[in-house]
């Protein structure tokens, strides 16, 4: 799989991210056709932002990152009617949403429907110029498209820049794809059709326009925060000499749940307490596969439970027998103020705050679905494994029975409350430059 990639035409955030303090996803319906093509066409060229300028110098690049993915029925609206060889992506993400464990009354009433055609994702340093770009689009479609749902993003403030709104570093572990880059210790790396429709490794037939397109999953994944925060303390479990606070205690809860402790450190290599070093250490960090001399992986969650939810969507140890398939890349922001005083006192949510989840991959099926439905959802996965396992605590969905928790007891059983909530999505393909200007503007 070492195909040679055109980066200046493959669209940023698939490979690279657009790594951007402020973001915002523009979701729109498209009224009229004609002009919206029209408008396209030499929006495309000048605007879109591929791989090749995401990775050029500061001082060559514009003042806000533009993508733009449309839907099934954004595709036909403009007329393309190639079958792209996806059928969620085809029947869109509101007919997916019970077999992926959604109860749509929390749907946001934009998703709903396949009224959704598409989404500009908008990335900049500053919320000025994310406004500016928005605005100019607005200008240039005019009456040609209607704005459906805005939902503005931003990295947390200071310190928690990195971390989702549970307060954990998120963006750590991405797989890489052959002939891109160097792959840091621990990380995957995948034919290049894993992630680019088209390429080697996407097993499925598609239109020629569709190379290097990737399919983006949208979900707007509400989060308890001060709900998981509680929870934790009322649940928070010791260690082996029982030396825990309270808080320290839920702090180890809270890191078997996700695998990871806040500032990334990995369980499996540090399982009793956080280690901020090895968190940030990117030749560190993903380096574990939850393998240790003399330690039996089908039985030992010492370490990491099986249903924590970075093993649940990775299961590192498998990866001899699941192969490279189901990888996806992570491109998701938080979105949302910071916790008030009162929530945090009253542990009850009052705002709405979450992760604006993004996830590419050529194949939907293999990708977001398998992690989603297939694993995290799926109490006997991991496969292979002596002890209960349950749903993955953080996303799983469904009946929320997780066991591996506690340490001192794995057997113990949780009834884990949901912390995340589906407000709904839509599925996505984010084209090519070529085939944005060439099929969707033609
Ligand atoms: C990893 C949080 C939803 C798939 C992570 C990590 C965190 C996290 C903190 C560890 C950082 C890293 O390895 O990059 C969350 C939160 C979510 C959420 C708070 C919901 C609000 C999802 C969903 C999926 C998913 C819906 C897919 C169905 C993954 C995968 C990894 C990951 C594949 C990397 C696992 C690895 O390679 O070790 N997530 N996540 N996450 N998450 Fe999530």
């Amino acid at each position: 799989g070492n195909d040679s990639l055109p980066l200046e035409n493959i669209q940023g955030d698939i490979l690279v991210g657009m790594k951007k303090q402020k973001e915002q996803f523009v979701f729109f319906h498209i009224n009229n056709a004609t002009t919206f093509k029209k408008v396209l066409k030499t929006y495309a060229p000048a605007n879109i932002t591929s791989i090749q300028t995401l990775l050029s110098a500061p001082s060559a690049q514009p003042l806000a990152f533009v993508n733009l993915a449309f839907s099934q029925s954004g595709a036909t609206a403009l007329g393309v009617t190639d079958d792209l060889g996806d059928s969620f992506f085809s029947a869109g993400q509101f007919a997916d949403a019970s077999a992926l464990g959604d109860d749509t009354s929390n749907w946001d009433s934009t998703f709903t429907g396949t009224d959704v055609h598409g989404v500009f994702l908008i990335g900049s340093d500053e919320t000025s110029f994310v406004e500016q770009y928005q605005s100019d689009l607005e200008a240039k479609l005019g009456d040609a498209w209607t704005v459906s749902l805005t939902i503005a993003s931003a990295a947390r403030p200071g310190d928690e820049a990195g971390h989702e709104h549970f307060g954990y570093l998120d963006g750590i572990s991405n797989p890489t794809i052959t002939g891109f880059g160097t792959a840091l210790p621990g990380q995957s790396v995948v034919d290049p059709g894993i992630i680019l429709a088209g390429r080697t490794g996407d097993t499925v037939s598609r239109p020629s326009w569709a190379l290097d397109g990737s399919f983006l999953v949208f979900r707007k994944l509400k989060q308890l925060v001060p709900e998981f925060n509680k929870w934790t303390l009322a649940n928070a479990i010791q260690n082996a000499s029982g030396n825990l606070t309270a808080q320290e205690g839920a702090d180890l809860l809270g890191s078997r749940m996700f695998g990871r402790w806040k500032s990334g450190a990995p369980i499996d290599l540090s399982p009793d307490v956080d280690d901020a070093s090895l968190g940030t250490d990117p030749q560190r960090n993903n380096n574990f596969n939850y393998t240790h001399a003399g330690s039996d992986i089908t039985s030992d969650e010492s370490r990491c439970p099986f249903s924590a939810h970075i093993r649940k969507t990775n299961p590192r140890d498998l990866e001899s027998v699941i192969g490279h398939a189901n990888h996806a890349i992570r491109a998701g922001t938080p979105y949302g103020p910071e916790l008030t005083d009162d929530e945090s006192s009253s542990g009850t949510t009052s705002t709405d705050r979450g992760l604006a989840f993004v996830e590419y991959q050529s194949n939907i099926g293999n990708g977001f679905r398998t992690q989603q439905e297939v694993w995290a959802n799926a109490a006997a996965f991991p496969f292979g494994k002596t002890e209960s396992i349950g749903l993955d605590p953080v996303i799983g969905q469904g009946d929320r029975t997780t066991y591996g928790l506690n340490a001192q007891n794995v057997t113990e059983s949780y009834s884990v409350p949901s912390f995340v909530i589906s407000n709904g999505g839509e599925y996505f393909f984010s084209p090519s430059i070529t085939a944005l200007v060439e099929t969707f503007a033609a």
